[in-house]
């Protein structure tokens, strides 16, 4: 009882006041520098490491409080999000530091989604390069400016499969597939966390979002209700984050969607059994921003304690801006409603962080304004984010009028997205600058000169069309037009569902203006999502799809009208002829009746107003040279447990300019005891290939590339036929098969 009593006043005597906390060199090991420092933490105290708040600028919901310095003061606080800035983190460091008890440092969290002042193509766009060395150098680069600038940490990569393109989020992550979705996750987690040392300050933490199935809303409804079996979900959306976790990623997200009931924040069954049960992930999981709170309004929880107390238990470490766990957590630890064990692996995870990036040797590590200053929008920073976006772009049709003739030409470029610096950057644009956008009116200027000629045309919104008229006339006077229409950055990304996906406002008038002009004509697509093409495409004799590609998405895209680059982007989603055929997926099931059985058979599995295919395929995209492909090979025809088949085949540039190919495997599994996708992707090669040039390509398969979640919920693959397919997208025709034993 002596003891008990004594413990704290010992404590409150040694420590003092403002006294620092004694934290152990960084020689020990960051679990015991972390058990050293819990030990001296109040319950308060350690509850305020779990609070996450917002700065007022750049806000994505309502925020509560009006100054938090006081809470700043007594440790309330172990992280701030929308803090950004060299000079502006230290300010908020200092008062965190000096202010408290024991000086913990705060943690600067922001979304760096693309870049941070130098913007690469939207996440979905930069899937589109299906270049994973390109991809994680562009998030290395993200995290080197974030780094100068004092961030810590990034909510990114946003890894939802989306497969319905009228959810806006579509945007921000890497298509439809798994497969490509778990890679790209590798990739973008490696580049924005390196290996995890945090040894330069030019690396940041990652945070894998929205766990999980954000993507599935219903309907394509942001914030709406996800309906998917436990099989689903673990075959189809989970493994991209268990791709992070496999690389090492250090946070994870909690979406803000119901799945069967229960709120993604408070699921013991995604943050406990699976998160951290089953994949043995080691860090801390950040609630979306106030989704404990919202809780309410899923009429889930009856006030804000229940919410932090079942949020909590479930396995969510901190609280973004509900104010659940800052007000409720130490009281229902003393209750005994929560353990302090609990209490401790959730502060401790966070310190864990705080230890591994250096923030108790130099709170200040990551804010250097000389570094801010001569990093922010580097030459080479540039030139990454140009590489990267012409390498996103697809072309998706070209009658041969792409790539345009030499300099002579009279181009006119029409159209919205043409001249729209902060719209090109699309969603997320973080310090993104205006002026440090070059639009593809601007790139296209210092090619042509003079000879480039443009017109605004009209708007993505409202139906004025009082611009149509000097639009056609710009395309009389030139010898081809190049009309740059989409989606303005506000049309995709959080909270822009979209019922409708053609183009908006008088956008396709406009085209159809522009082809009485009898000229050919190019359509640039610049959108965060597919748009529906079936009353566009006939209209255009080339269709290049750009995205949003970022600041130097201008020259990028000069670069692949011209030639200077030729396209080698595919498709990270089946490209749907309409929104009634949503949701759209390569991997979808066969189904009892695939095809009429019978000519002239109506039963079957179809619409009756438009065909079964999309309007592009998963995989898809073309270039300015052709490939073929042949001698597929399998070393084997039979392949048993613990043995790896090899899948020969050999590609060849058929055409008359070097060009890029990603070469694409998918298996079939024929029979299993579930119904299985008609194809999956299995593996891709990007690979170049000189005029003429042919080269062998392998791919290596083993049975655990072959499992699924099976009837009886084990993981496994299941003996019997498969079919492989290579070729250029997901109607592979090259095929040969195998068997399983
Ligand atoms: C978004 C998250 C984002 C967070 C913080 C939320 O509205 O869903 O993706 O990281 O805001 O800005």
């Amino acid at each position: 009882m002596f003891s008990r009593l004594l413990a704290p006043v010992l404590l409150f005597l040694s420590l003092g006041f403002g006294a620092r906390a004694d934290v152990l060199p960084p020689s020990a090991p960051v679990e015991e520098r972390v058990r050293h420092l819990l030990a001296q933490m109040t319950v308060e105290e350690k509850v305020g490491q779990l609070v996450q708040y917002s700065s007022r600028d750049d806000m994505t919901g309502p925020a509560e409080q009006s100054s938090i310095t006081p809470q700043l003061q007594s440790g309330g606080v172990g992280s701030m999000l929308n803090v950004v800035g060299a000079a502006e983190t230290r300010r908020w460091q200092k008062i965190a530091v000096e202010g408290s008890r024991l000086r913990i440092p705060l943690l600067f969290a922001y979304d760096v989604i693309h870049g941070y002042r130098t913007i690469f193509p939207i996440p979905l766009a930069s899937a589109a390069s299906w270049d994973l060395a390109r991809i994680e150098e562009a998030e290395r680069i993200a995290a080197r400016e974030a780094a100068a600038a004092g961030l810590h940490w990034t909510f990114a990569p946003m890894v939802d499969i989306a497969r319905d393109p009228r959810w806006g989020r579509i945007a921000e992550g890497a298509g439809e597939d798994p497969f490509l979705g778990s890679a790209i996750a590798r990739a973008r987690v490696r580049g924005f966390q390196g290996d995890g040392s945090f040894a330069d300050a030019e690396r940041i933490l990652a945070c894998a979002k929205h766990f999980a199935a954000y993507g599935a809303a219903q309907a394509g409804r942001d914030y709406f209700t996800t309906d998917v079996t436990e099989r689903v979900l673990r075959d189809v959306y989970l493994p991209p984050f268990q791709a992070a976790v496999d690389a090492g990623v250090a946070t994870f997200m909690s979406g803000f969607n119901d799945i069967d009931g229960t709120p993604c924040s408070a699921s013991p069954f995604l943050l406990d059994r699976v998160l951290r049960g089953e994949w043995g992930f080691k860090g801390f999981v950040v609630s979306d921003w106030a989704s404990v709170g919202e809780m309410l309004l899923h009429g889930n929880i009856a006030d804000l304690r229940e919410g932090a107390l079942k949020a909590f238990l479930a396995g969510l470490d901190m609280d973004m801006q509900s104010d659940a766990f800052g007000p409720h957590l130490a009281a229902l630890v003393r209750e005994g409603r929560i353990p302090e064990s609990r209490l401790d692996a959730a502060a401790g995870a966070i310190l864990t962080a705080k230890f591994r990036l250096g923030l108790f040797e130099d709170p200040h590590r990551y804010s250097d304004e000389t570094r801010e200053k001569t990093l922010l929008g580097h030459p080479d920073h540039l030139a990454a984010a140009r590489d990267l976006a012409r390498r996103s772009a697809v072309l998706l049709k070209n009658n041969g009028v792409l790539p345009l003739a030499g300099s002579g030409l009279k181009v006119a470029l029409v159209g919205p997205l043409a001249d729209a610096p902060l719209s090109q950057v699309g969603t997320w644009r973080a310090r993104a600058r205006k002026e440090d956008t070059v639009t593809v009116r601007a790139a296209l200027r210092q090619l042509y000169g003079d000879g480039l000629r443009y017109a605004f045309g009209c708007d993505v919104r409202g139906d004025d069309t009082t611009g149509f008229a000097a639009a056609v006339e710009t395309a009389q006077a030139s010898d081809i037009v190049i009309a740059a229409l989409g989606e303005d950055a506000s049309q995709s990304g959080e909270s822009t569902s979209r019922t409708s996906l053609d183009l908006s406002g008088p956008q396709l008038a406009l085209l159809r203006a522009l082809k009485t002009a009898g000229k050919p004509i190019v359509l640039l697509l610049m959108a965060g999502r597919p748009l529906m093409l079936e009353p566009v495409a006939p209209l255009a004799d080339a269709i290049l799809m750009g995205w949003h590609p970022g600041t130097m998405g201008g020259p990028a895209l000069a670069d692949v009208l011209t030639g200077a680059y030729n396209p080698s982007g595919r498709l990270p989603l089946s490209w749907p002829r309409s929104v009634g055929q949503i949701p759209y997926f390569h991997a979808h099931k066969n189904t009892g009746r695939p095809a009429p059985l019978r000519e002239g058979d109506p039963y079957y599995s179809r619409y009756i107003d438009s065909p079964n295919t999309p309007q592009f395929p998963f995989g898809f995209g073309l270039s300015y040279t052709t490939f073929a492909y042949d001698q597929l090979r399998l070393s084997s025809p039979v392949l048993r447990d613990g043995g790896v088949l090899t899948i020969t085949v050999r590609v060849a540039n058929t055409g008359a300019r070097t060009g890029e190919e990603v070469v694409q495997l998918y298996v079939r599994d024929r029979v299993g005891t579930l119904t299985r996708p008609v194809r999956e992707l299995k593996g891709f090669r990007k690979i170049e290939l000189a005029a003429g040039e042919a080269r062998e390509v392998e791919f290596a398969l083993g049975p655990a590339d072959l499992a699924f979640w099976r009837g009886d919920m084990t993981f496994g693959a299941e003996p019997g036929d498969f079919d492989v397919f290579v070729g250029p997208d997901a109607t592979a025709k090259l095929t040969a098969s195998f068997r399983l034993e």
